[in-house]
C-alpha cells in the first residue's frame, strides 16, 4: 500500500524519533565498558530517561489515536481484536522496572563483576524489547494506519496527527 500523505500520517514522526533512540541506544550498549562505574550509570540513567520517553509517546498515541479508533469501531459495529490488543502488554513498564532496579543496584554496587551482570541482564533485556518494539512500530505504520485512513475523514486525521504531534513535542 502506498504510504500515507504526509499531512495525515499519525506515526512516522513520531516513529523517526523512537528509531533514533533505539539507534542511539544501541551505540551505547555495544560501547559501554560494564565494569566502568561511571559508564555503566552513564548507560542506565540515559535508558531510563529514553524509556519515559517511550512510555510518553505510547500514552500519546492511546490517548489521540487508539481510543479514537476504538470508538470508531464501536460506533460502527466492527471486530478488530488487534485494535483492542494494542498496548496492552506490559513491555514497557517492565522494562522500566528493570531499570529502576538496574539504577538502585548500581548506585549501592561496588564491585565490577556486579556491575557487569547488571549491565548483561539490562542488556539481554533490551534485545528482547527491541526486537518486539521496532515491528510494533512497523505494525501501527503498515496496519493501523490504513486502518485510520479507512474509517477517519482526511481532516479528522490533519486534526489527529496534529495533536499527536503537538503532544510530543511539550514532552
Ligand atoms: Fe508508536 Fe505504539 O509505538
Amino acid at each position: 500500500m502506498a504510504p500515507a500523505p504526509q499531512e495525515v500520517d499519525v506515526f512516522s514522526g513520531p516513529h523517526s524519533r523512537m528509531k533514533e533512540l533505539v539507534r542511539i541506544y544501541s551505540d551505547k550498549l555495544t560501547a559501554t565498558d560494564f565494569s566502568n562505574y561511571a559508564e555503566l550509570r552513564g548507560l542506565l540513567w540515559s535508558l531510563r530517561s529514553t524509556f519515559r520517553e517511550f512510555k510518553t509517546h505510547e500514552c500519546i498515541e492511546n490517548e489521540c489515536i487508539m481510543l479514537k479508533l476504538r470508538h470508531r469501531l464501536d460506533y460502527l459495529k466492527i471486530e478488530n481484536q488487534a485494535v483492542y490488543k494494542i498496548h496492552s502488554d506490559n513491555r514497557l513498564s517492565e522494562m522500566q522496572g528493570l531499570l529502576e532496579e538496574g539504577c538502585n543496584k548500581t548506585e549501592h554496587c561496588h564491585s565490577p563483576s556486579e556491575m557487569v551482570t547488571i549491565g548483561r541482564n539490562i542488556s539481554d533485556a533490551l534485545e528482547v524489547f527491541t526486537k518486539d518494539f521496532l515491528p510494533h512500530m512497523q505494525e501501527e505504520e503498515e496496519c493501523f494506519q490504513p486502518l485510520l485512513m479507512k474509517y477517519f475523514t482526511y481532516e479528522e486525521l490533519k486534526r489527529i496527527r496534529y495533536d499527536v504531534l503537538q503532544k510530543h513535542a511539550l514532552h
